[in-house]
C-alpha cells in the first residue's frame, strides 16, 4: 500500500507576526518548509506527498520538495479544510495510510516518524504522536483567576504527525465539515466517530514553531539533532 504524506502549509503565521508566513522563515540556512520536507523524505523516501499551499502563496519554491511523486493543492479557511482539500484531490485507495504533518514542525525525527507509522499500521483507529502533560494544569473562567487545578493524569499534548487509513480520515473530516465542527487536529474528527486513535509517546523537542521565540529554540534543536544524528 502507498503511504501518503499530507503537509498543511497554507497558514499565515499570524502569531509569528513576520513579513511572510512562518514556514518560509530561515533556520540554519534553510526555510522551515524545506527542513520539514527533508525530514519526512529521510524517513519515507518512497511516499507520495500532497502539499497544501495558499493560492496566493508568493514564496514557495518547488526545488525544496525532495519527493519524486508530489502534488500541490489549495489551502482552505482552516487547517482542517486544507487537509480535506488534499484528501479530496488525491487518488488514494481506502486502505492506504495517510500521515498528516504540520509544516511548522521541522524538528520531527525519523525514529518518531517510524514509530508512528508502525502504530498506525497496526491500529484500526489510527495513531498520533503525543506527549504526556508535565506541568500542573489550571482552569480559569476567562478572567485569569485560577478556579481549579485539572488533574493531569491521562492528559496528553497532541502533536503531529497523525496517521489514519484514507477511508477513515476522509469520512471523519467530511463528517466534521457537515456538522460545522472545526477540529484542530485529525484525531478529534476520528474520535467523534467513536474511534480511539493510539497515542504514541513522542519526543519532547517536536515543537510547533508558533511564536517568535520558538525560532531560536527550533534552530538549536535542529543543530543538536544533526550533531547526534537523531534526525
Ligand atoms: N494551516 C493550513 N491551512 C490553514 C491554516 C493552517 O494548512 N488554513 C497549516 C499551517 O501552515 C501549519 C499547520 O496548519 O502547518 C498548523 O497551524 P498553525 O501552527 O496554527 O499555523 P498558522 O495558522 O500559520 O499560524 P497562526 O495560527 O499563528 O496564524
Ligand atoms: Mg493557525
Amino acid at each position: 500500500n502507498t503511504l501518503w504524506l499530507v503537509v498543511p502549509a497554507a497558514g499565515q503565521g499570524r502569531r509569528m507576526g513576520a513579513d511572510k508566513p512562518k514556514q518560509y522563515l530561515t533556520l540554519n540556512n534553510q526555510p522551515i518548509l524545506a527542513h520539514t520536507l527533508a525530514r519526512l523524505h529521510a524517513a519515507f523516501p518512497q511516499a507520495r506527498l500532497v502539499l497544501c499551499l495558499d493560492s496566493d502563496d508568493r514564496w514557495f519554491d518547488p526545488t525544496w520538495v525532495p519527493f519524486a511523486q508530489w502534488q500541490r493543492v489549495s489551502g482552505g479557511a482552516e487547517r482542517m479544510h486544507s487537509v480535506l482539500n488534499a484528501l479530496q484531490a488525491m487518488t488514494a485507495e481506502g486502505s492506504d495510510l495517510v500521515m498528516v504533518h504540520d509544516v511548522a514542525r521541522p524538528c520531527i525525527t525519523r525514529d518518531d516518524l517510524h514509530a508512528l507509522y508502525q502504530a498506525a499500521q497496526t491500529h484500526s483507529g489510527g495513531a498520533l504522536l503525543a506527549m504526556p502533560v508535565a506541568d500542573t494544569m489550571k482552569r480559569d473562567n476567562g478572567d485569569q483567576l485560577s478556579q481549579i487545578t485539572e488533574p493531569r493524569d491521562g492528559l496528553w499534548h497532541a502533536l503531529t504527525p497523525q496517521s489514519f487509513r484514507y477511508s477513515l480520515l476522509r469520512h471523519a473530516l467530511e463528517q466534521a465539515q457537515q456538522t460545522g465542527t472545526v477540529v484542530t487536529d485529525e484525531a478529534s474528527a476520528v474520535e467523534a466517530l467513536g474511534e480511539a486513535p493510539r497515542l504514541v509517546s513522542g519526543r519532547r523537542d517536536n515543537l510547533k514553531v508558533t511564536h517568535p521565540d520558538d525560532l531560536a529554540l527550533a534552530a538549536a534543536i535542529l543543530a543538536a539533532q544533526s550533531a547526534t544524528a537523531s534526525n
